[in-house]
C-alpha cells in the first residue's frame, strides 16, 4: 500500500501495545494484575454526568462554534484566573477533544517544515509523534534520574539551533511524574523570551500533586513570557473525564483564531454534552478531586515504599500525576530464567509473562532503562502486583 510519508513515520502506542496484551492474557482467563493504566480508575463524579444528562434532554445536541461554546470559554477564564492567576479573554481559549487534540492544534499552527521542537526525554509517548506530524523535527533533550528528570536551561541552550521554534513543557510529567518548581520554570521561561521561541505547557495533571508541592504555569512570569505560551490543560485526569474528550488551549489571540480555524476543518466543535459536562466540572464541586488526589497519595506513598525495596530498582520519588518511573537499569545486560534481559521492554515481558503484571516499558518513553507503574488501580491491586513482582525479582537476583 502507498501511503504518505507523513504517517509512515508514526510510532504506533507503546502504552496501547502492552494494554492489548494484558487484555488478551485477562481474555485468555488469566488473574492480570495491570498497572499500565494512564487514566484515573475513578469514576466521573455525579453532578457532571447530571450536567450531561440535562443538556442531552435539553437537546443540546447540535454544533456549536468550533472553538466551543461562550459559557465553557467563560468558565475556562475563571480557572485559569482563580488557579495560575492568568488573565485570558473567551477568545483565546479553544476547546478541543482532548488536550492531545490542543496539543495537535498548536503544533500545526506554530511549526513549519523542519522547525526544531524541544522536547525532553524521558517523555509522554505522543509528543515526539505530533510534533513530527506537523512536519517539525523533535530534538531531544536528555534527563537523569540524578538530575531530578528536569531539563536545566543550560541543557535547552545546548540543543537550540537558528531553527529552533519551541520548547515542550510537561509538569507534572508523564512518565516520570515529576514536577518542576516555579524557579525552574522562571528560568526556562527567561530562556524563551530571550531566545524568542514558544512554550507548548502541558499542564494536564496539575491537580494531581502531593507532599505539598504545588503547580505554576509558566505563563504566569509576565507579559513577554504568556504571549509566547500555548497552556494546553483538559478534564481528563482532574476529573476522571478521560472517555468524554474534553482539553483546551489558552494563547494569543491570533494564535486561538488560527487553531480554531483548523479545527473548524477538522473536527469542527468538541461534543456538545461535554461541553456542558465540562462547565459543570470547572464550575461545581471540587470535593471528589480532592478526595481522589488524596487516595492517589496514598497509594503513590504505598507504591513508592514497595518499589524501593525491589533489587535493581531506582526511583526518583513522583511529586505529581499517578506514575513511578524506576530505572531498572540493575537488571539489564543480566540473564534470568534462561532469559536475557536486554531492555526494560525484556523485562516487562518477563513480569507479565510469569507473574502477571502489567508495566510499561520505557522505550516508547525514550527511556529505554525505565520502567512506567501506574498506580491508578485499587490498592487491594496495587499489593497483588507489588507482592508478585517481589516474589519474582527477589528469587532471581
Ligand atoms: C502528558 C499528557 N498530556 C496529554 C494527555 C492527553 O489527554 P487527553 O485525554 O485530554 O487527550 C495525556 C494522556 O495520557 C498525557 O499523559
Amino acid at each position: 500500500m502507498r501511503l504518505s510519508d507523513r504517517v509512515k513515520q508514526i510510532t504506533p502506542s507503546a502504552t496501547l501495545a502492552i494494554d492489548t496484551k494484558a487484555k488478551q492474557l485477562a481474555g485468555e482467563g488469566l488473574d492480570v494484575v495491570n498497572f499500565s493504566v494512564g487514566e484515573p480508575d475513578f469514576d466521573t463524579p455525579q453532578h457532571i454526568k447530571d450536567a450531561a444528562i440535562v443538556a442531552i434532554q435539553a437537546g443540546f445536541t447540535k454544533y456549536t462554534p468550533a472553538a466551543g461554546i461562550a459559557e465553557l470559554r467563560e468558565a475556562i477564564c475563571k480557572k485559569l484566573k482563580d488557579d495560575n492567576g492568568l488573565d485570558y479573554k473567551p477568545n483565546q481559549i479553544v476547546v478541543s477533544a482532548g488536550a492531545k487534540h490542543s496539543l495537535y492544534n498548536a503544533y500545526q499552527a506554530l511549526c513549519n517544515l523542519g522547525d526544531e521542537v524541544i522536547v525532553q526525554a524521558p517523555y509522554w509517548v505522543s509528543y515526539t509523534e505530533i510534533v513530527k506530524l506537523a512536519g517539525a523535527v523533535p530534538v531531544i533533550v536528555e534527563t537523569t534520574a540524578r538530575g531530578g528528570f528536569k531539563m536545566t536551561p543550560a541543557a535547552i541552550e545546548a540543543k537550540l539551533t537558528p531553527r529552533t521554534r519551541v520548547i515542550n513543557l510537561n509538569s507534572p510529567s508523564n512518565p516520570t511524574g515529576v514536577v518542576y518548581s516555579a524557579d525552574e520554570l522562571r528560568a526556562i521561561a527567561e530562556l524563551a523570551v530571550k531566545h524568542d521561541l514558544y512554550v507548548v505547557a502541558d499542564e494536564i495533571y496539575e491537580k494531581l500533586l502531593y507532599d505539598g508541592v504545588t503547580h505554576t504555569s509558566v505563563a504566569s512570569f509576565g507579559p513577554e513570557i504568556k504571549a509566547r505560551t500555548v497552556v494546553i490543560n483538559g478534564m481528563s485526569k482532574a476529573y476522571a473525564m478521560t472517555g468524554w474528550r474534553m482539553g483546551y488551549t489558552a494563547s494569543e489571540p491570533d494564535l486561538a483564531k488560527v487553531m480554531a480555524d483548523l479545527q473548524g476543518h477538522m473536527t469542527s466543535n468538541p461534543n456538545s454534552i461535554t461541553q456542558k459536562a465540562s462547565v459543570a466540572a470547572l464550575l461545581g464541586p471540587q470535593e471528589p478531586l480532592r478526595e481522589m488526589v488524596k487516595e492517589f497519595g496514598r497509594r503513590r506513598d504505598y507504591m513508592v515504599k514497595r518499589l524501593e525495596a525491589l533489587p535493581g530498582f531506582d526511583l526518583v520519588i513522583p511529586q505529581g500525576a499517578f506514575y513511578v518511573f524506576p530505572s531498572v537499569k540493575g537488571w539489564i545486560g543480566r540473564t534470568v530464567g534462561g532469559r536475557k534481559i536486554a531492555s526494560s521492554d525484556d523485562l516487562a515481558g518477563l513480569i507479565l509473562d510469569e507473574v502477571q503484571v502489567a508495566l510499561v516499558p520505557g522505550t516508547g518513553f525514550g527511556a529505554p532503562d525505565c520502567v512506567r507503574f501506574s498506580y491508578s488501580t485499587s490498592m487491594d491491586r496495587i499489593k497483588t502486583g507489588c507482592d508478585r513482582i517481589e516474589r519474582l525479582l527477589k528469587g532471581l537476583w
